[in-house]
């Protein structure tokens, strides 16, 4: 006779569909989040419980974030999502990228002397027009379940009601202060007394729970339609802005195909130009595998990683742009022939200085801030999305009366081809400044595939998005955990300057010295950078893990799915 636990065991094992069975899952056994903020790491799970897909999840962690950390991201930037539908399997990406203003002109940040200004950095000069308020209402009507006034509502109550200042947004604040205290309806949002606002401190967002109001009833028309944007567009031109009622009305989110590359049995799925993430990606990639990493000591593995980025950091300098305005070579950049003509360059025995490289005129790609998040759902639906407002608080600019913090990305374009940004990038004419033109990016949103694994991961960063989206993914690659892959140590090298940076611990001291008798310049920072959300599904044990940065003030949440019965309906 059966016991109880034998009869229940029974039950299990009949409703376990053949796949799993058969030591395969082809559904995840859990949903999971990672962001950069515990408020909509919980967002997102509560949109989630309410029968919400990975894409509704994904327009509440973006508003949330919006809302709770404004140095990072908002409705007033844009950002690239990476998108994959379980149920067609299909992967996209919506590109919510800024873009420049109809009557930007390529110049427009130099002064008398030809000299790059601070006009691309801050106030509303600096602001490309949107992408985000669009892509909360394309994730809701083209791939969501529930409606946006469901899915926005968290973050209109988080508006209203506040959040508490933490240590990360006072050193976020501190860093622009000067630039928050410029306008005084940032300064009453964002600062207490014109001062950095003291930990506790409750930031009330009134106007933006107002503007979120209004896209989560009027969609669109919300935001773009000059009913909607008219006092807008005034206020901006009054404060020395360039913005139209048409570049609203005619700023269109795009879907491109991501940049797909294969490494060692991984499919990598990353961001496709506008964005420079998924090309460099695969340039690393495609020269790694012509080495056997696994086998090398960890000075030349570490060697031939700071190689690979070199050559795709000079590739990203030369030739990406946005594809709608400059042709950009993608098939070129990722044939077997240019690839070769690197290795030519690559030797075990030095490093190759960057000088001795054909020359590129040079440029930049910046941002010290941006956000990550990744999300799975219990279908196997999935978001990886990196999102900006480029520097900490962006412009600093509030429209006033809409919450609204506008971004700073114009300045990711070479405003000066042929001089380096305050980043040190380089870049060229790919990158110029043009009306209508979305400015180049290092945003990596990533998926990672194999047989086994599925990995969903991003970090923001500025220039360094790419080589530690690089970095974690190997990790990943080699079987590390979520909690790993997030707080791995990182290095980096872009080209120019010719040095390699890292993170205290990232190198031990006898590497160090291999690297240097190399020929490596490097260089310790003073303090950790990035803030990754990792979220992994191991399909062999049919376990969902998932980890946010350690370096940043997030969180990962994994939600167990009750029934088995869908996850592995194929
Ligand atoms: N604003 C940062 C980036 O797009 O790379």
């Amino acid at each position: 006779m059966l016991t109880r636990s034998g009869l229940l065991s029974l039950l299990f094992t009949l409703l376990l569909p053949a796949a799993v069975l058969a030591g395969k899952w082809t559904a995840p056994p859990a949903a999971a989040i990672a962001s950069a903020h515990p408020a909509a790491t919980e967002a997102g799970m509560r949109i989630l419980r309410q029968g919400g897909n990975a894409f509704d999840a994904a327009v509440t962690v973006t508003a949330v974030l919006a809302v709770a950390e404004p140095y990072s991201s908002g409705i007033g930037g844009g950002g690239f999502y990476l998108l994959h539908k379980a149920g067609d399997g299909l992967t996209s990406m919506l590109d919510a990228r800024e873009r420049a203003p109809f009557e930007a002109t390529r110049d427009m940040y130099l002064d008398s002397d030809g000299e790059p200004t601070s006009a691309s950095l801050e106030g509303p000069l600096s602001a490309g027009i949107p992408g985000i308020p669009a892509a909360l209402v394309e994730l809701a009507n083209a791939h969501g379940r529930l409606p946006l006034q469901q899915t926005l509502q968290p973050a209109i109550e988080i508006a209203s009601g506040g959040f508490a200042v933490d240590e990360h947004y006072r050193r976020m604040a501190n860093m622009r202060l000067e630039l928050l205290q410029r306008y005084p309806q940032t300064a009453a949002i964002f600062l207490h007394e014109n001062q950095v606002p003291p930990l506790g401190h409750v930031v009330r967002q009134p106007d933006l729970a107002g503007t979120l109001s209004r896209i989560a009833a009027y969609g669109n028309t919300g935001f773009y339609s000059p009913l909607a944007s008219g006092d807008m567009v005034e206020q901006i031109r009054r404060d020395g802005g360039i913005w139209s009622l048409s570049d609203l009305a005619g700023y269109r989110l795009l879907y491109r195909e991501p940049v797909t590359t294969h490494y060692r049995g991984w499919r990598v799925t990353s961001a496709a130009p506008p964005s420079s993430g998924g090309i460099a990606l695969a340039t690393m990639f495609a020269i790694l595998s012509h080495y056997d990493l696994e086998s090398m000591s960890e000075g030349q593995r570490y060697h031939h990683i700071i190689e690979a980025m070199r050559h795709a950091y000079r590739d990203r300098a030369e030739y990406l742009g946005d594809p709608d305005h400059v042709q950009v070579p993608v098939d070129k950049l990722l044939s077997e022939e240019h690839v070769r003509s690197k290795l030519d360059w690559i030797s075990s025995d030095e490093a190759t200085p960057s000088a001795s490289l054909p020359p590129v005129p040079v440029e930049g790609a910046r941002g010290t801030d941006t956000t990550h998040f990744s999300i799975l759902d219990g279908e196997g639906n999935r978001v990886s999305a990196t999102l900006s407002i480029n520097y900490p608080f962006g412009s600093g600019y509030v429209i006033p009366g809409t919450g609204i913090l506008l971004n700073d990305e114009m300045d990711d374009f070479s405003a000066k081809p042929g001089s380096p940004n305050g980043y040190g990038l380089v870049g060229a004419e790919a990158n110029a400044i043009a009306p209508g033109k979305r400015p180049l990016s290092s945003m990596s949103p990533t998926f990672l595939e194999h047989e086994e694994r599925l990995v969903i991961l991003g970090t923001p960063g500025g220039s360094r998005i790419i080589t530690m989206v690089l970095l974690g993914a190997l990790e990943a690659m080699r079987g590390g955990t979520a909690e790993q892959v997030a707080s791995l140590r990182r290095l980096h090298h872009q080209y120019l300057p010719d040095r390699v940076v890292f993170e205290e611990g990232a190198i031990s001291g006898s590497v160090a010295d291999e690297l240097t008798l190399l020929g490596h310049e490097l260089q310790q920072q003073e303090s950790p950078y990035g803030n990754m959300q990792v979220v992994i599904w191991d399909k062999e044990i049919g376990q969902v893990d998932a980890a946010s940065d350690p370096r940043g003030a997030g969180s990962a949440a994994v939600l167990p799915r009750l029934s088995v019965a869908r996850a592995a309906a194929n």
